[in-house]
């Protein structure tokens, strides 16, 4: 029995000597350890090119989309995209689709002669008797008419606090009553909000912004893979197809095998044949896009399915590492210059990819 006697002075060295030598080290290795940009691995091969059928712009967070033909893409995401976004009066703190799926009645149309944005709401069975209004905002508003007619405030995205101009109360009090609260519309400010999560500068090696998305500058769906969950939950005996519109993409690309998004790390696109845009667009493809229950909501209707296609993607798309308890659908990139024109029809071709993508969440 001899050898297993542990005597307490034994056990004290012991515990010192792991005290003094393995914590600092695992110390050090954490704090020292920064997330890198995952590195593109050339073993897998390339997806074949394919193309842009589809872009969408949110020009107010949370509301309906507006789907257009060619745009302008910014470094910060298309050029109208989550420029506005709708605040509590009294907090300033952002209101969202998640909690108040009626915003997507809120539907804003681009007039080009005008260059306005003009907001009215849609009946829908949940909204039989809509706010009669018509809110016509100019798209490119000037600073000097911004300085002249709304007032700079602080704004709350998230946890963040970034800026707004915010217009007269009196254009959106005729909302209240859907909103159930005072509320108002601002537009981004002059303040650059810096990405966050895996666009934060440490991990990306450069500072990077946004105006009102959640977390990314774009967003791209690939139709294949929608067209794999739509035959999935028919086998689960859903009556229910889903438009893409559900998943609020920025660019809807017809994709090769379902899925195959999951690994992109770079994109290139660029004018096809058709497309009437001859410019080149580079994207780094930053992450995953992981879902809350926003698709649940028909875009159209905004009635909310009570389960799917939340229940059925948390069967089958738990798949990234960095966070296991959301779906992934979709892909966040950030476009490597500005501007670019970019249109429907474009070829949209993955020139690397990775087996690294980890999300970091970045709604703080
Ligand atoms: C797509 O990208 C790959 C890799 O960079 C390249 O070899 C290929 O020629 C590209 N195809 C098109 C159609 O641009």
């Amino acid at each position: 029995m001899e050898e297993f006697e542990i005597t307490v002075g034994g056990l004290f060295t012991t515990l010192f000597a792991f005290l003094f030598t393995t914590v600092p080290l695992l110390i050090y290795f954490f704090e020292t350890r920064t997330p890198q940009t995952p590195a593109p691995n050339t073993e897998i091969p390339l997806p074949p090119p394919t193309k842009i059928t589809g872009l969408y712009t949110y020009p107010i967070k949370s509301c309906r989309g507006i789907r257009l033909e060619k745009s302008k893409m910014l470094k910060t995401g298309l050029e109208l995209d989550r420029q506005w976004m709708f605040v509590d009066a009294a907090t300033k703190k952002f209101l969202t689709i998640r909690e108040m799926a009626k915003m997507t009645l809120i539907t804003p149309v681009y007039d080009a002669k005008s260059d306005e944005l003009v907001v009215t709401v849609r009946p829908s069975k949940v909204l039989p008797n809509p706010p009669d209004v018509t809110i016509r905002i100019a798209a490119h508003p000037s600073e000097k008419w911004l300085k002249q007619n709304t007032e700079l405030v602080p704004t709350i995205i998230w946890k963040t606090t970034t800026d707004g101009w915010a217009y007269p109360a009196s254009m959106t009090a005729p909302l209240t009553e859907l909103f159930g609260r005072e509320v108002l519309l601002v537009r981004k400010g002059p303040e650059k909000r810096v990405l966050r999560g895996n666009g934060n500068p440490e991990i990306i090696g450069r500072e990077e912004y946004i105006a009102y998305p959640d977390i990314m500058p774009v967003m791209v769906t690939s139709e294949a893979s929608l067209k794999d969950l739509n035959a999935r939950l028919e086998e689960e005996g859903e009556d229910l197809t889903l438009v893409m519109e559900r998943f609020r993409p920025n660019i809807i690309v017809e994709g090769g095998d379902a899925w195959s998004e999951d690994i992109w790390s770079e994109v290139r696109i660029t004018g096809a044949e058709k497309s009437e845009s001859k410019d080149t667009l580079d994207m780094q493809v930053i992450s995953r896009c992981l879902r809350c229950r926003v698709p649940n909501v028909d875009p159209d209707t905004a009635e909310e399915h009570p389960k799917q296609p939340w229940d059925l993607m948390m069967e089958f798309r738990r798949i990234d590492h960095g966070f296991t308890f959301k779906p992934a659908f979709g892909m966040h990139c950030i476009p490597r210059k500005e501007p670019t024109e970019i249109s429907v029809g474009m070829t949209f071709n993955v020139t690397a990819v990775t087996t690294q993508h980890r999300y970091i969440s970045g709604m703080k």
